[in-house]
């Protein structure tokens, strides 16, 4: 008999979440599954909030951002009698197995019903990139080049005024979009939560490079490390140059995909129909040395992701 398989997108968006959608959702169909879209993440999965989708369901949605299946952070989920209810209404739906697009929290709701009979595969979307078992997750490119947009904008009014920016961006206690957004918009430091930092230090580059001519500077700070508005204060205090902290925020999780976003999300949702079609559940998909692959869930969130620390050491000798 012929499967029925459902897909949600769960906790922040991000672009590429829609590329992962009808990847699942045509890869599925032309396999003759049955394709059930859950509206808000494990609500709509509790609440019974589905439809039955159609290869035209996922029409004119690659290219863009957020979710059409919309997203949600759903407490309930996390207790019993959430997982039993959720359990209940995949039963009704005569679901086979779940494609979870979302970070290690969804990953671990996936596991939590793949442990009470409901197979989940989980598919890493997220801009943050701070998903442990894969080089990289879905929204993540997109997110470095819309702050890379940004900041490469806010250095032209900084070069105007010989200003100081901070600028902010996301990642939560991750620090990849920092660095990678850094190194991209040459900014003069790069502050986040995996390496040692001295402000002192920063300031005295920001005196020493003045000396060579430079008359405006970009320092690139990770969410994680916040203060940006103290950061730029301390700065003008100590070295009477003018400065401005911005805070990107969500402008980052929205926009149409890059190529690498909707490609990877392609593939990754291409697999984890695979996977599903064989029974197989509590796993995640992810990305190592470029090539597709998939991991136990509890392993997956055992598993510790390196730093860039050659990256950062490199802006690090070169921004000056
Ligand atoms: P992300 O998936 O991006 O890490 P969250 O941490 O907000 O985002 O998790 C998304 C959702 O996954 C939560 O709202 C909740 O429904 C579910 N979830 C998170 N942690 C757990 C957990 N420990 N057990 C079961 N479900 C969880
Ligand atoms: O995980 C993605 C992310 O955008 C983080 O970078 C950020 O810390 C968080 O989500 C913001 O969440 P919210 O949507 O609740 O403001």
């Amino acid at each position: 008999m012929s499967k029925t398989i459902g897909i949600l997108t769960s906790g922040g968006d991000a672009p590429g979440m829609n590329a992962a959608v009808r990847a699942v959702a045509r890869a599925a169909i032309r396999k003759g599954m049955k394709v059930i879209g859950i509206r808000r993440g494990y609500n709509g999965l509790i609440h019974g909030d589905m439809f039955e989708m159609n290869e035209r369901s996922v029409s004119d949605i690659i290219q863009r951002g957020g979710t059409i299946l919309y997203t949600a952070r759903c407490p309930e989920f996390r207790y019993e009698e959430g997982l039993q209810k959720a359990k209940q209404r995949c039963i009704e739906a005569g679901l086979d197995g779940i494609v979870v697009i979302g970070g290690d929290g969804s990953f671990r709701g996936g596991a939590d019903l793949s442990a009470r009979g409901i197979p989940c595969v989980g598919l890493p979307g997220t801009i943050d990139n701070d998903i442990s078992c894969t080089e990289y997750t879905i929204g993540y490119d997109t997110a470095m080049n819309t702050a890379m947009e940004m900041v490469d904008k806010i250095r032209d009014t900084a070069q105007s005024h010989d200003r100081c920016s901070v600028v902010e961006v996301m990642g939560r206690n991750a620090g990849y979009i920092a660095v990678n957004t850094g190194v991209a918009c040459g900014a003069t430091a790069i502050i986040t939560t995996e390496v040692e930092y001295s402000l002192d230090n920063i300031i005295n580059k920001i005196n020493q490079t003045r000396k060579s001519g430079k008359q405006h500077f970009i320092i690139v700070v990770s969410e994680g490390i916040g203060n940006s508005v103290q950061i730029a204060k301390e700065i003008e205090a100590k070295t009477g140059i003018e400065s401005r902290a911005t805070i990107l925020g969500h402008v980052q999780r929205g926009g149409s995909p890059t190529v690498r976003d909707r490609v990877v999300a392609t593939q990754m949702g291409y697999y984890a129909v695979d996977l599903l079609e064989k029974g197989i559940g509590n796993r995640v998909v992810g990305m190592q040395n470029n090539k597709i692959v998939d991991f136990d869930i509890q392993e997956a969130l055992s598993m510790k992701k390196p730093f860039e620390n050659e990256l950062y050491k490199i802006a690090d000798e070169i921004s000056f």
